[in-house]
């Protein structure tokens, strides 16, 4: 393993227009483009000899496997990274596995001696959440990403510990200064997990691509570890 590993989610054709909450269509023109952006992304960021990870829903729009298999090959020639492995996700149709050169429901990694679990959903808490390990994730399009910063955070720990209402009261009255909970001292998120999707990797890091672990790694400085638990377990 070597610091050019990459950790990404793809997500194919029909997300557009399946999660769009204006509920216009996209043409196929537009999506075609759309798909040939992210292509090209995976080309410009991986090389050929690098190993890349999907974290699941690599394509999905039809229950035709035969369909969905020649979908998932064309897509997967036009990238020029030999090594794949694919988290499955929901979406995806177990018949494209051939596709890949590797795939499972969940794999750990080590990098530079670092646990890295990755999955297609979310965790609250893994295995050694709490003394380094890391989490990489897809499937939520960056909308777990804020709850799992606030579980993770000092502030909700020390809710969590409020034996008196006297002591509730002092973490409300925090709010009630008025500040959001983004500006409350405690509230710095701890954990070591990250969304790792397209559109999460465009929210944290401005581009629409792959993230390499050498880039998290560089994200995640300062942070101690931690998760929805009190690690005690
Ligand atoms: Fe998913």
């Amino acid at each position: 393993m070597n610091e050019q590993e990459l950790a990404w989610l793809d997500e194919g054709q029909p997300v557009l227009s399946k999660n769009n909450p204006n509920g216009w269509v996209p043409s196929d023109e537009s999506i075609e483009r759309m798909d040939q952006y992210i292509i090209d992304q995976i080309n410009i960021t991986v090389n050929e000899s690098d190993t890349l990870y999907l974290l699941g829903d690599f394509c999905f729009g039809t229950r035709d496997s035969n369909r969905i298999g020649r979908w998932a090959q064309s897509y997967r020639d036009q990238i020029r990274c030999k090594n794949i492995c694919l988290i499955w996700g929901n979406h995806d149709n177990r018949r494209i596995r051939s596709v890949f050169s590797s795939a499972y429901d969940r794999y750990e990694l080590k990098w530079q001696g670092i646990k890295i679990l990755l999955t297609h959903c979310a965790h609250a808490v893994w295995e050694g959440s709490h003394y380094g390990a890391w989490h990489l994730y897809g499937h939520s399009h960056t909308t777990a990403e804020p709850s799992l910063d606030l579980f993770s955070s000092k502030f909700f720990h020390n809710l969590t510990q409020c034996a008196t209402t006297d002591d509730l009261q002092n973490l409300v009255n925090q709010l009630e200064l008025g500040r959001s909970l983004s500006e409350l001292p405690d509230f710095v998120p701890r954990r070591l997990s990250l969304d790792v999707g397209i559109d999460n990797a465009y929210r944290v890091f401005g581009e629409y691509r792959p993230l390499s672990l050498q880039e998290i790694s560089v994200f995640f400085h300062g942070r101690l570890g931690s998760s929805a638990d009190n690690g005690k377990s």
